[in-house]
């Protein structure tokens, strides 16, 4: 049996320039999605997949993400007052030491954000989720990601074909033989041009590592765009260690983007008992 994976590493230290003005004072990751802040789903695809520890790379101005996780006294006093339930509250609460949190003080790439959570990770095996990528499945991503590594061990990144003009926006892996929706990672390189791409196979936001990945992040070696790039440390381990992408059954919605955004209220208030009758009555006039 492969080593438990207990972290998860959630990057949120990023800018959010692609949403402004609404994300000018307001982290990306705390605006909604039908009733809840992005970060929400991220977290709670984790927790479902068996993470005990979540650990956010954090920033200047990024401080709502943390108290959101926190006890809101007056507010849990008030309610507890006027006998409202605070059952909606319950994911938003982590645990005593649940959370933890770093800042990557410069924006000098995701994998040198991924490198400042190494002091926390130590030498245990851990997930990456970007919250960018809202991934929609049942069971989540990450927890069809742990069967998978439950029976190959190593590294798994998770993969989904993307349209080969577009491949100047992920990192895109080489694949050799594949079993079970697991296919052997040959190679892999972030964001090539589509003629220089060795695939379609596009890796999205999520990841299972191990530690190993942080030595080859100590380099701090500048890839694609300048920056420090997770996708290349994680290219330096294939060989040594067992390397998959595995394809999910979820949808993924780019929360990075407005249409990407648009569409995930969409689709998921499409999901809730809710909101669904209101949003279809008024498609059904107007869409
Ligand atoms: C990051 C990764 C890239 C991956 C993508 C998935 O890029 O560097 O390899 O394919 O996330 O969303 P970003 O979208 O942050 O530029």
């Amino acid at each position: 049996m492969p080593k438990p994976v207990r972290y998860a590493v959630f990057p949120v230290a990023g800018l959010g320039t692609r949403l402004l003005p609404a994300t000018k004072t307001m982290p990306k990751e705390m605006l909604t999605i039908v009733d809840r802040p992005l970060i929400q789903y991220a977290v709670d695809e984790a927790r479902e997949a068996g993470i005990e520890r979540l650990v956010f790379i954090t920033g200047r101005g990024k401080a709502s993400l943390v108290d959101y996780f926190d006890m809101a006294y007056e507010l849990e006093k008030t309610m507890e007052e006027r006998g409202k339930s605070k059952e909606p509250l319950a994911p938003s609460r982590a645990g005593f030491g649940e959370l933890l949190t770093v800042r990557q003080q410069e924006p000098l790439g995701l994998g040198h954000a991924i490198w400042c959570a190494r002091h926390i990770t130590g030498d245990e095996p851990f997930a990456v989720l970007l919250p960018d990528d809202l991934m929609v499945g049942k069971p989540g991503a990450l927890k069809q990601m742990m069967a998978a590594y439950e029976e190959h061990g190593g590294n798994i990144v998770c993969a989904q074909d993307v349209p080969r003009e577009k491949t100047s926006s992920y990192g895109i892996v080489e694949p050799g033989e594949s079993a079970n929706g697991a296919t052997e990672v040959k190679g892999m390189v972030e964001k090539p041009v589509p003629e220089d791409a060795p695939s379609t196979l596009g890796i999205v936001g999520r990841y299972i590592l191990q530690p190993e990945v942080m030595d080859e992040l100590s380099a701090h070696e500048k890839g694609a765009g300048g920056e420090i790039q997770l996708t290349d440390a994680m290219a330096k381990l294939i060989g040594k260690q067992p390397f998959h992408a595995v394809a999910v059954d979820a949808v993924r919605h780019d929360c990075g983007t407005k249409a990407g955004f648009a569409l995930a209220n969409l689709a998921l208030g499409m999901d809730d008992p809710e909101v669904a009758p209101r949003l279809k009555e008024w498609l059904a006039r107007n869409g």
